[in-house]
């Protein structure tokens, strides 16, 4: 009778051997130690052996249980352990994960192309406050307090004396306070007008230019506008020079490019007229240099501004402007 028990103990531990996942191991403990398995069944037969055999059968019977119930529990742990060790383990030969990259904003990059062609003719770059006051953002530029210029503008008042500045022109006034002539700088910033349509935003951004020194002339104007749009655009784009009225320029004009999309010969784009209107210009007023020290008779000098959401909707067919400001990747990854 001892015979059977140890046929059963030998058979469950090769059986075990043969299990090579958790469940069949778990099926293999309850064919042997659950309630109707073969140990557990032997244990409630022992009752039938002739009386002098039982001690010793059941003696051996439960110490076979115990050693089935480790070796199981033992081989269950064993195989946890190894998933533990794979998950932890890290394969280096791996490629590794790239990290997404984003793209320049189309506003940085046409801001740095505009900066790079003027640095190129060597400009250097000014910058300043975008909360500004109504001194530098106008009575400075020949706009006194309540002249009708100022309806220009549509104005954020941040009191009767601060403003949001609507235009990079006080950038001007700052760098000819703090230094003499010969000056030669672009003013690129965020600027900001109450208005918001098709072509509007309340904040958007602009390049200044200023140059000064003696004997500088319209002429001067003309090249330097001309040779940027040339390198902005292409070197077919034609333009023209309109008269126009800034209160800080005299004489002031507003520079227009052949329309880019029909080539000047009139569609919806440039309304028709074959042409596109890009930025404001002119010779600086004598009234702006007297408010920061220059002498009129010896200096001259010339002042631009454009619009860089302009200058790129231009460049890139863009129509609508707010599309710059979504921020919705599918536009801006096309940049
Ligand atoms: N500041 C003007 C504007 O925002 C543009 C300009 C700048 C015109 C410099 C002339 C000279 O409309």
């Amino acid at each position: 009778m001892n015979e059977e028990i140890e046929q059963i103990r030998q058979q469950a531990l090769s059986e075990l051997e043969q299990a090579g996942d958790a469940d069949s191991i778990r099926a293999l403990s309850v064919k042997y130690l659950g309630r109707k398995g073969r140990v557990t069944g032997f244990l409630r037969n022992i009752s039938e052996l002739p009386a002098d055999q039982r001690p010793a059968a059941g003696k051996r019977a439960n110490e076979i249980k115990r050693e089935l119930e480790s070796a199981f529990n033992a081989a269950l742990n064993r195989l946890s352990g190894q998933k533990e060790e794979e998950k932890q383990a890290i394969d280096v030969s791996l490629p590794g994960r790239q990290a997404p990259l984003g793209t320049m904003h189309p506003i940085t990059r046409v801001t740095r192309l505009i900066s790079r062609v003027f640095e190129r003719m060597g400009f250097g770059i000014a910058e300043g406050p975008e909360v500004e006051s109504d001194y530098y953002n106008f009575e400075a530029l020949n706009i006194p307090k309540n002249h009708p210029a100022r309806d220009m503008q549509d104005t954020f008042y941040v009191s009767d004396n601060v403003v949001l500045r609507t235009h990079t022109s006080p950038i001007q006034v700052r760098y000819m306070e703090s230094r003499q002539p010969p000056v030669r700088v672009i003013a690129p910033g965020k600027v900001f007008r109450c208005d918001s349509d098709l072509t509007h935003t309340p904040m958007f951004h602009q390049v200044e230019g200023l140059v000064v020194d003696e004997k500088v002339s319209f002429g001067d104007l003309k090249g330097t506008l001309t040779a940027f749009v040339h390198q902005v655009f292409d070197r077919h784009t034609s333009l023209r020079f309109r008269p126009s009225f800034f209160p800080f320029t005299e004489p002031s004009a507003e520079v227009d490019i052949q329309c880019v999309i029909c080539r000047g010969s009139g569609c919806k784009v440039c309304s028709d007229t074959g042409w596109l209107e890009v930025l404001g210009c002119g010779m600086v007023h004598p009234a702006v240099f007297e408010n920061v020290g220059y002498d009129t008779n010896r200096y001259s000098g010339f002042a631009f501004g454009m619009g860089v959401e302009r200058i790129a909707m231009l460049k890139y067919g863009i129509n609508d402007i707010r599309m710059f400001f979504e921020n919705d990747i599918r536009f801006l990854r096309q940049f």
